[in-house]
């Protein structure tokens, strides 16, 4: 298939473009470049530097490489920085994805599958978290996100020949296998990222934030997905992609890890001294994040390969070891 990722020079943008080429897939990337790494798409896909607003080029491109499928990771990801700055989160990931659809229409390119997040479901009521469960999000970032959800939903509607797959991630780590490949965010807000870069000295400590939510260690509870997996899933979900779907799934590994055990799990990774303090409650973050994930498991087959924390965090100390300094090492 002809597959155009927008956002490829992101963290998953550029893992899925390597997967889709390496999957027999031809791959146009398109990135503005604003939070990406053109160092990071892989040299046999094609790539384009333009934004999602640019409806006019990206119609262009769309037409002129005859792409089948669209797969979007184009976004800000910032929790805390979409409650300081939401016009900048509804701009960038809802009305650019509008932009990318209208584009989409003009080339007549009728499936996308959309980066959408477990932010979308807020506070959930019970854990495991289903597909099904109520969708209210938190913070403008996950309404952002939901926004594209109903604006999909819609659309396909009118068109019974558009089809698209949210698929909802919940929290992605790790690195490519061979460390060619990684997490380079600045700045850097993750906990696994975090914790490789005082693993690595370049911070004084770890703060981890809050110790007395309700979960039996007292700290957050979430499901950490590796990235090369979640990519797997949506290869698979775009090949099983026929007109009029609308589907969306949860990505996870099905099983939450506490902020405790991350630590622990990079202690044991990385053989490093890995100072932490006890801070306060960072606004915003549920208590216990994770995902049912048995919908994709029935209805496609996918289920994830990298089941434990020490082997996700495993590749992605790999990629801080030989990046210390991101790609510009
Ligand atoms: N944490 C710390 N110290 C840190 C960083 C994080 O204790 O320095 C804790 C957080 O409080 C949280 C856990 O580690 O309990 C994981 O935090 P991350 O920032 O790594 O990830 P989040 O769960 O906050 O965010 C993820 C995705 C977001 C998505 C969100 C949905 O990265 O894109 O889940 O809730 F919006």
């Amino acid at each position: 298939m002809n597959v155009l990722v927008a956002g490829g020079a992101g963290y998953i943008g550029s893992h899925a473009v390597r997967q889709l080429i390496e999957a027999g897939h031809r791959v146009v990337a398109v990135d503005n470049l604003y939070r990406g790494h053109g160092q990071a798409v892989d040299r046999r896909a094609v790539f384009h530097e333009i934004d999602l607003a640019e409806t006019h080029a990206l119609a262009d491109v769309l037409a002129k490489e005859k792409i089948d499928c669209v797969m979007h990771f184009a976004a800000l990801t910032y929790v805390g920085e979409s409650v300081t700055d939401p016009l900048a989160y509804y701009d960038n990931n809802t009305a650019g994805t509008i932009s990318l659809l209208k584009a989409m229409k003009t080339a007549g390119v009728k499936r996308m599958v959309f980066s959408s997040t477990a932010a979308i479901y807020g506070e959930p009521d019970s854990t495991p978290i289903v597909e099904t469960a109520r969708l209210e999000p938190v913070n403008p970032y996950g309404w952002s996100k939901w926004c594209v959800e109903r604006v999909l939903r819609d659309y396909a509607a009118s068109d019974r020949e558009f089809a698209f797959v949210a698929m909802r991630y919940f929290n992605v780590a790790g690195a490519a296998a061979d460390g060619a490949l990684g997490e380079d965010h600045d700045p850097e807000t993750h906990l696994i990222p975090i914790l490789m870069q005082t693993a690595l000295g370049q911070r004084d400590k770890i703060t981890v934030f809050g110790t007395d939510y309700p979960t039996p260690d007292g700290t957050c509870i979430r499901d950490y997905i590796h990235v090369e997996d979640l990519c797997a899933a949506h290869i698979v979900a775009m090949n099983a992609l026929r007109p009029g779907d609308t589907r969306c799934y949860n990505l996870g590994i099905g099983k939450g890890y506490s902020v405790k055990e991350v630590i622990e799990s990079a202690r044991r990774v990385t053989g490093r001294d890995i100072p932490v303090e006890y801070g306060p409650r960072r606004a915003g973050d549920p208590a216990v994040l994770f995902a049912d994930a048995d919908k994709i498991q029935r209805e496609l087959g996918w289920s994830a390969r990298h089941t434990e924390l020490d082997a996700i965090i495993a590749t992605a100390w790999k990629w801080f070891e030989r990046h210390p300094g991101g790609y510009e090492t």
